[in-house]
């Protein structure tokens, strides 16, 4: 693979055993493109070094002396959020991932890595670290970017638009506003805040899920969709206890008739103006609503479960999209529930329907997914130990979706070149729009 940007990537070891940090030297030596140009022995040191060297990734252990690598994770983030910080860990212990997904940090990996698993993270992130950094800079060309995307006090002065991440299953009852819910919250942090829209207008169960009221709803909003600003929307969002605002839908079914498909779109919109993600969660059948949802999205994270009727219908939905030309990379194929026992697996999955599933959430047989929503206690904040392995899937599940969305353009498959189309000559599936 050819250097990121014609530089060597730049890395700095944090970690506060001696032989540790020379492994991971004796790993990295023989790649041409990647350079280890510090090693810290604390968190503190690993910070310095950090502002010192301004490198594209950290390899950061957890436990060490003065400050363990989450505050460190949580410190160098916030100074230059273009380094991309892999914590090393021995344990895969899910509240450590989430809380180092939290500070910041990009990836995850268990110690001791394999050299290939080890280079191939760098390199990834090295390339999703730049693109960010072109990102916060516009108009200056990458390659003037220097290692960790140096240019930061010009990139603060720019705000760039947030993801639009729509949660949908073409059949109910599969986990969609489990994985909303959840989601939203592991995606949320102080730097880049999360915002969730129930998107199921006349039936949506966020409220539930979350054990919030409001008398505020999306109706508020799509009443005054030409007149979105900051306060108008803050006045109708919803503050949950995880920190991430919600949007919820009509208080009651039949007042969703009054909201049209064009002012979903603006209200979605105007919500990625003011948070970096925004995270929808949608009802299984495809109204214009919905659509207008799709369009707008940057990821539909689309879930199924092992079961034929479910298939059957994301079979259908797989179509769908190609009729209405939305390329390859746009959906993030998700297994929800997957068990062994009911005799289909991913691989069968990815075989007959000849898409990628990019992520899985093992089904949960202890209670736990079932008890959070009783509970309105959203899995990511309650009873870790119980929820561990649904948890996990949700963990790698984040990680990935947010690699997915920073990784580069050039990265995404090519998709054959088709006719070109005029803007607004989509094929139609339904009506008129309203
Ligand atoms: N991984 C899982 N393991 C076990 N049960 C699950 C899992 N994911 C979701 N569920 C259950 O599926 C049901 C439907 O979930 P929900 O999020 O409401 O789906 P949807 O929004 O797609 O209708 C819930 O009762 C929930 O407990
Ligand atoms: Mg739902």
């Amino acid at each position: 693979m050819p250097p990121v940007s014609g530089q060597k990537i730049s890395v700095l070891v944090v970690d506060d055993i001696a032989e540790t940090r020379e492994n991971i030297r004796k790993l990295l030596q023989f790649e041409p493109d990647i350079e280890v140009v510090a090693a810290a022995r604390t968190g503190k040191e690993g910070v310095t070094l950090a502002k010192q060297h301004r490198p594209d990734i950290i390899l950061m252990d957890i436990n060490m002396p003065d400050m363990d690598g989450i505050s460190a994770t949580d410190q160098i983030t916030k100074d230059s959020p273009v380094t991309q910080i892999i914590i090393l860990s021995v344990q895969s212990d899910p509240d450590y991932m989430r809380r180092a997904m939290r500070a910041g940090a990009s990836d995850f990996l268990t110690k001791p890595p394999s050299g290939d698993e080890l280079i191939s993270t760098i390199r990834k992130l090295a390339e999703a670290g730049r693109q960010k950094a072109a990102q916060l800079a516009p108009g200056m060309p990458s390659q003037m970017m220097g290692p960790g995307g140096r240019p930061i006090p010009y990139a603060a002065a720019f705000k760039p638009e947030g993801r639009i991440i729509t949660v949908y299953s073409p059949k109910g009852g599969v986990g969609c506003t489990m994985l909303a819910t959840n989601l939203a919250i592991l995606l949320h942090s102080e730097e880049n805040k999360a915002v969730l829209v129930d998107g199921n207008l006349q039936f949506g169960d966020v409220a539930v899920f979350l054990n919030l009221q409001s008398p505020h709803s999306f109706i508020d909003l799509a009443e005054r969709a030409q007149e979105l600003d900051s306060e108008v929307i803050n006045s109708v969002l919803v503050l949950h206890g995880s920190g991430v605002r919600v949007l919820l839908p009509a208080p009651r079914p039949e007042l969703a008739e009054e909201i049209n498909a064009a002012q979903v779109k603006a209200v979605i919109e105007a919500l990625r103006r003011e948070f970096a993600y925004v995270v929808v969660d949608t009802p299984a059948g495809l109204t214009d609503s919905v659509l207008a949802i799709f369009d707008v999205s940057d990821k539909i994270v689309l879930l199924t479960t092992p079961d034929i009727p479910s298939l059957k219908n994301v079979r259908l939905f797989f179509e769908l999209m190609d009729q209405l030309d939305y390329g390859e990379e746009k959906t993030f194929f998700v297994l929800n529930r997957a068990d062994k026992r009911g005799g289909i697996s991913a691989a069968d999955i990815e075989e007959s329907l000849k898409h990628t599933v990019a992520a899985q959430i093992p089904l949960d047989d202890r209670g736990a997914v079932l008890l959070s929503i009783n509970q309105g206690v959203p899995l990511v904040m309650g009873d870790r130990a119980k929820a561990a392995p649904v948890l996990q899937g949700l963990l790698d599940l984040a990680q990935k979706l947010k690699s997915q969305m920073e990784a580069p353009e050039a990265e995404a498959v090519p998709v054959p070149a088709k006719e070109e189309k005029k803007p607004g000559t989509r094929p139609r599936l339904f009506g008129a729009p309203k």
